[in-house]
């Protein structure tokens, strides 16, 4: 039996702009998402844009009730900044009574609400001025932050500041997945410090509330796995490890940030513009708890051309490398690779203090996943309680040797919308039928979740 500690979190998570719909009623203003929509919808999956979501607005109700019916004891969503302020400053009263029924929903079917603050949906009125490039985005932050804490602080008790904030530096700056969808490396690491600091600025605003809560941010690592044939190759992993996670583990955790990653940073000429105060704020302001989202390992390799200097690309630093032995999701894509969790876990209670911490993403994406009804219209997904089974395996083992993790959320509840990938891959323990007012049909998957959690473990 693999037995989990107590009052170890189960459950799934979610965002605001990929599961609430009403874009822009109810007061709500743009967001990038919705902007870019409406500018280049041929970026999208056709006829999938930020509007067709699995509509938890009017459904939030049924919804808690269905998460209780699988026995989940705690959910993330995130707030959507630009329903909450639409113009940055002026609170709207039809968010607020939402948000309140909602988590007060949750509350009363024994669901713990996790409550973050961005997943990745930039309010228009603060793109026009800048976005994440702009310093001033720190403070629009700060104080979205204290006024989501003072609104719903007495609902909610953990709360996170980002889901995944590598996404939107490289999507939208190294990669063109995420509106403004530009390259540029040192626009990119400005936008990832300013991030930074405008967590930084959301944690200071939280301690200085005192609400007993605890506060911390989610962030996407992987181990960074060297192809291990050279040098090189040993020191890409270590590139690709300090751009992609101690970037955002050692301020947050540590209070610093790495001085080799100051050192490479500046060897380009990539280091961003601070201000006077930072260093301390950062070193005062380290968060309660870390997120973890996990789905697949990063392997790399030395690039092919050795660089010295002027990077203009984390390509310069390393590039992907396919391991000839990996276990594929071919139904996204993604190779799948448990292991990496125990390396995670390890890594938690090595390098980073055994700081408190969960799993707050992982899940497997399958597309056309009507091929796997049965004749009930139930899915039969039994490669994704598998792959939730082989995880968990790994991350009990990392338990087990001592990590201090307190849950496992998968991604996700109801299969919901994603970004550019509208419902291609589908995550939830409940499937959702778009052609059907937007019916939830459990999976097998969910009565399996629903036993685990029980059971607090499984066979
Ligand atoms: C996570 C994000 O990284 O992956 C989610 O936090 C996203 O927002 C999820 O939907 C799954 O990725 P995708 O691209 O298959 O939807």
């Amino acid at each position: 039996m693999y037995k989990f500690p107590e009052n170890f979190l189960w459950g799934a998570a979610t965002s605001a702009p990929q599961s609430e719909g009403h874009g822009s009623k109810n007061g709500k203003t743009p967001t990038t998402w919705d902007k870019w929509y409406e500018l280049s919808p041929d970026k999208f999956t056709p006829n999938q844009g930020p509007e067709t979501t699995s509509n938890m607005y009017n459904m939030y109700k049924e919804d808690a009730k269905l998460m209780s019916d699988i026995s989940m004891n705690s959910f993330r969503t995130s707030i959507s900044w630009a329903r909450l302020l639409p113009d940055g400053k002026t609170v709207n009263e039809e968010a607020v009574t939402f948000y309140r029924e909602y988590f007060a929903e949750l509350l009363k079917n024994n669901v713990k609400p996790v409550i973050n603050l961005f997943h990745f949906d930039m309010p228009w009125w603060l793109m026009e001025k800048g976005g994440w490039e702009a310093r001033e985005s720190v403070d629009a932050f700060a104080f979205y932050a204290k006024t989501a804490f003072e609104l719903f602080g007495d609902q909610v008790d953990t709360w996170a500041t980002f889901n995944e904030p590598i996404v939107h530096v490289e999507c939208g700056y190294l990669y063109g997945y995420h509106y403004p969808a530009i390259h540029d490396f040192k626009k990119a690491i400005q936008v990832g410090y300013n991030t930074i600091m405008a967590h930084t600025k959301a944690v200071a605003a939280y301690k200085e509330l005192k609400q007993e809560g605890k506060i911390g941010i989610i962030l996407n690592v992987s181990p960074c796995y060297s192809r291990g044939e050279t040098e090189g190759d040993a020191l890409a992993a270590k590139q690709a490890d300090l751009l992609n996670t101690k970037s955002f583990l050692d301020p947050v955790v540590l209070g610093e940030f790495p001085v080799e990653l100051k050192e490479l940073l500046a060897a380009n000429d990539l280091l961003p513009e601070t201000v006077a105060g930072d260093k301390e704020l950062i070193a005062e302001n380290k968060v309660d708890f870390i997120g973890l989202n996990y789905y697949q390992p990063r392997r790399v390799q030395e690039p092919k051309e050795k660089l010295v200097g002027n990077a203009t690309d984390p390509s310069d630093f390393y590039i992907p490398y396919i391991w000839p032995e990996r276990k594929m999701n071919e139904y996204r894509g993604w190779e799948i690779y448990p292991e990496a969790l125990y390396d995670v876990a390890i890594m938690m209670k090595e390098d980073y203090g055994n700081i408190p911490w969960f799993v707050s993403e992982n899940g497997m994406g399958v597309a056309q996943e009507e091929r796997f009804m049965d004749e009930s219209g139930q899915i039969q997904d039994d490669y994704r309680i598998e792959f939730m089974m082989d995880h968990l395996k790994e991350l009990h083992k990392g338990i087990e040797a001592g990590s201090n993790c307190f849950g496992y959320h998968t991604w996700t509840f109801i299969d919901c919308w994603s970004w550019l990938n509208g419902y291609t891959n589908r995550y939830g323990f409940y499937r959702m039928d778009l052609d059907n007012n937007f019916e939830r049909t459990l999976k097998k998957s969910g009565i399996w979740f629903k036993e685990l959690s029980e059971n607090n473990g499984f066979n």
